[in-house]
């Protein structure tokens, strides 16, 4: 019998991340309970799963390595730097359009548009299949969550069939002529199987957008509801970039991860057997008062809000953080600007979800004055 241990210790979670004798959770690993592994039985592993291998993100050295190398140039400092502008365009033209909107739900008219939107030119796919991702993400985003019904799996499992089949050959596509963008990167020499490519394309899309939509859904809540924190930031537009890290802190979207241990590990006066489970509370050590004072008061200008552990830490610390921060950054400061009275229009309609802390729906009043 496998044993599981859970921790919300900031420190104890970021040496557990960072710490090579640990290994990411397949979803058939034996460590998880029977039901978990059951659904996995029941599917066809060759579909872009993002929760399973050879997804990036639950595959150990020497493969993950092969694939975060890859793409990760893609994703370098001065590669997102170069994307500034164009994030500022799609930001303001979505900041513009709902005005003309009676009433706007900032889920969906504008946190899901900008993130999307962006993904999709990074990865070369075209503008006409926004709500088409946006489907397969909604419909995905269960995966990245353990204990499923089988209903949500199953459904989850549907669309990826399609993903699977237009990733199949989109990279047939850029195989035969590469272009200038991601995927390209991916099919690059043959260096990884078709199966390789097809789930980190997946993933690459999925990852690109789903949690940054909640970042920003999550992030006006957090300012709607402290108009003080609203003032300070009108006041200094150079503390935007802060206040993201304080959204991401105190409520980021990915609440908890996991590990295994992969040899019998000594660790906080504990023996974690090889084999045994790690659940990692990441919104647990994010409110650790060890290493942020008062850590329920929402404030712009902590010092080092930026020490949060919302895109998790180690080897498979988020490949896309620079992008998400600087999407969040650059779309809530254009909204609050623009909006400087935005008020929310009844309670959001939060998402179902439990390791994805998210909003489904929210209505909201402009009053452009
Ligand atoms: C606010 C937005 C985001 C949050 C909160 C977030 C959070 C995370 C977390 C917590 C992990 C690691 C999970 C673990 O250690 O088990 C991760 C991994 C990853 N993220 Fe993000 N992410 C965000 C945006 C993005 C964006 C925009 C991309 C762009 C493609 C992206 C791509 C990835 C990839 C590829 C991985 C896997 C990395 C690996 O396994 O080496 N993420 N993210």
């Amino acid at each position: 019998m496998s044993g599981v241990y859970v921790t919300a210790d900031y420190e104890l979670c970021r040496l557990v991340l960072r710490d090579r004798r640990f290994s990411v959770v397949p979803p058939f690993h034996p460590a998880l309970p029977k039901p978990v592994r059951w659904l996995v039985t029941k599917t066809d592993l060759g579909l872009p799963n993002l929760g399973e291998p050879p997804s990036m993100l639950v595959t150990d050295p020497p493969d993950h390595t092969r694939y975060r190398r890859l793409v990760g140039q893609a994703f370098s400092p001065k590669a997102i730097a170069t994307l500034e502008k164009r994030i500022a365009e799609v930001a303001d033209d979505l900041v513009e359009r709902l005005e003309s909107n009676p009433r706007p739900d900032l889920i969906g008219d504008f946190s899901a548009q900008l993130p999307v939107t962006i993904i999709a030119e990074i990865l070369g796919l075209p503008a006409d299949m926004h709500s088409t991702l946006l489907k397969w993400g909604d419909s995905g985003a269960p995966l990245l969550e353990r204990g499923l019904s089988w209903t949500t799996y199953r459904h989850a499992i549907e669309d990826l069939a399609e993903v699977k089949q237009y990733f199949d050959q989109h990279l047939d596509g850029l195989t035969a002529e590469p272009r200038d963008d991601v995927l390209s990167m991916l099919v690059r020499n043959d260096e990884l199987t078709r199966r390789e490519q097809v789930a980190n394309a997946a993933l690459l899309l999925d990852a690109g957008f789903l949690t940054t939509v909640n970042m920003l859904g999550n992030g006006i809540v957090l300012l709607t509801n402290h108009p003080d924190q609203l003032e300070l930031l009108a006041a200094q537009p150079g503390l935007w970039p802060n206040a993201v890290e304080e959204i991401l802190r105190y409520d980021g979207p990915v609440r908890m991860t996991g590990r295994v241990a992969n040899c019998d590990v000594d660790i906080a006066d504990q023996r974690i057997e090889s084999g045994n489970l790690v659940l990692l509370s990441l919104a647990g050590a994010n409110s650790d008062p060890a290493v942020f004072p008062d850590p329920r008061k929402f404030d712009v200008t902590r010092e080092n809000a930026a020490e949060h552990l919302a895109f998790s830490s180690g080897i498979h610390g988020c490949l896309g953080a620079r992008l998400a921060r600087l999407e969040g950054t650059i779309a809530l400061r254009a909204l609050f600007d623009r909006y400087p009275n935005l008020s929310l229009d009844g309670p959001p309609v939060p998402h179902p979800l439990r390791n994805l802390h998210a909003y489904r729906c929210m209505p909201v009043e402009l009053s452009v004055d």
